[in-house]
């Protein structure tokens, strides 16, 4: 395997060349984006793709995202399209929305995992933008993790999760939001966010003018495996690490008490347990091992951090993290769906 250095900001056209060659032969690469890093391969080559699934071990009725470099490709990809998909890509493209609509006859079965839809995306990171503009064709790419393991901010996380079971690894450095992109399903009436990610509800209420529907994987009970429900990669355990996650719900005084109590008595069974709480609140921890993963106020902190102090949380090796939670508007809540995924309990 191989992990070559890119300027994310200033990529040089050869080493693009050199990532672009591996994909273009039918190898992966993985790649920063400014969610989080990808595992892509050409969308049209159906083989490369399967083998996304297989060293990722995700299971094949999971559809990957399409990355595009360029706009006018999601007319290609889409079997149609409305004045409501076009206001979200002249807003938000290229960034950190993903778009699901009915699909082309030119997306292979596998990258949509046999539905009739395909989720589209024009990532906004330099690097990633020139990857696919020199393929030469769009890159279907989910996230560059083991299959429910927490997503990878950096390259050093892509290498943790492979080891040499890739042939390249882009490193751009850390990715800049740190959570995934939302995915909007604008076939549904009204429009529905299957995952909360970088683009706020806010932010997507006030282009639809209206309400927009929040998918709960909850409501649906346990959607592994099953085709039927609007995105079959919402399943329950996700983005988990090794170590069991607890989190804790509620307001703060009840949340210290609650996180506190808990620590107390997996301390006392002998469990190393360490605190995900935010910088305000430490100081309520003494005698505690805490990490901090971001400001009360400030979601786009918590986003920032969540995977890597999760990883390196687990490198620790932790028996048991008992998470707080973070404010649930703009960036918090993809930081909440997250936890709630992650979790083995919650309080
Ligand atoms: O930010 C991101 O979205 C990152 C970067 C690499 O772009 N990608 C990413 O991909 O998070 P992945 O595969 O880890 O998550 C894609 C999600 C999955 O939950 C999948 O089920 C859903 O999008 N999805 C893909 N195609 C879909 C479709 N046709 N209908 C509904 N959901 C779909
Ligand atoms: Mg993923």
């Amino acid at each position: 395997m191989q992990i070559i250095k890119i300027n994310a900001t200033h990529p040089e056209p050869l080493k693009i060349r050199i990532a672009a060659n591996v994909i273009r032969s039918g190898g992966l690469v993985a790649f920063p984006t400014e969610t989080v890093y990808g595992l892509g391969a050409a969308v049209l080559d159906a083989a490369a793709v399967r083998e996304i699934f297989k060293v990722k071990k995700r299971p094949f009725t999971d559809p990957l995202i399409v990355h595009i470099a360029a706009k006018q490709d999601y007319f290609s990809l889409a079997d149609e399209t409305s004045k409501l998909a076009e206001r979200f890509m002249e807003r938000f493209w290229p960034g950190p929305l993903t778009l699901i609509a009915k699909k082309s006859s030119i997306v292979p079965e596998i990258v949509t995992a046999g539905l009739n839809t395909v989720a589209i995306r024009m990532p906004a990171h330099k690097i990633a933008l020139s990857l696919i503009k020199t393929v030469g064709m769009p890159v279907a790419a989910p996230s560059a993790n083991l299959f429910g393991r927490p997503s990878p901010t950096t390259a050093q996380h892509v290498s943790d999760d492979f080891a040499d079971k890739l042939e390249l690894i882009i490193d751009g450095g850390r990715t800049t939001i740190g959570v995934e992109s939302t995915v909007l399903d604008l076939t549904a009436i009204p429009p529905q966010i299957l995952r909360p990610g970088g683009i706020t509800r806010e932010e997507i209420e006030e282009t639809i003018g209206g309400k927009v529907t929040l998918f709960s994987a909850q409501k649906h009970g346990n959607l592994s495996g099953k085709t039927s429900v609007p995105s079959p990669g919402m399943m329950n355990t996700h983005y988990a690490p090794r170590a069991k996650l607890i989190f804790v719900e509620g307001d703060c005084t009840s949340v210290v008490r609650k996180v506190q109590k808990l620590a107390d008595s997996f301390g006392q069974q002998g469990k190393k347990v360490v605190i995900m709480a935010m910088d305000e609140s430490i100081s309520n921890y003494n005698g505690f091992s805490v990490r901090s993963f971001g400001k009360r106020d400030d979601p786009k902190s918590c986003a920032y951090n969540l995977f890597s102090v999760l990883r390196s949380i687990d490198k620790e090796e932790t028996d048991i993290i008992i998470a707080e939670p973070v404010v649930s508007d703009g960036l918090g809540l993809a930081v909440v769906d997250r936890l709630r995924k992650a979790a083995t309990a919650i309080f």
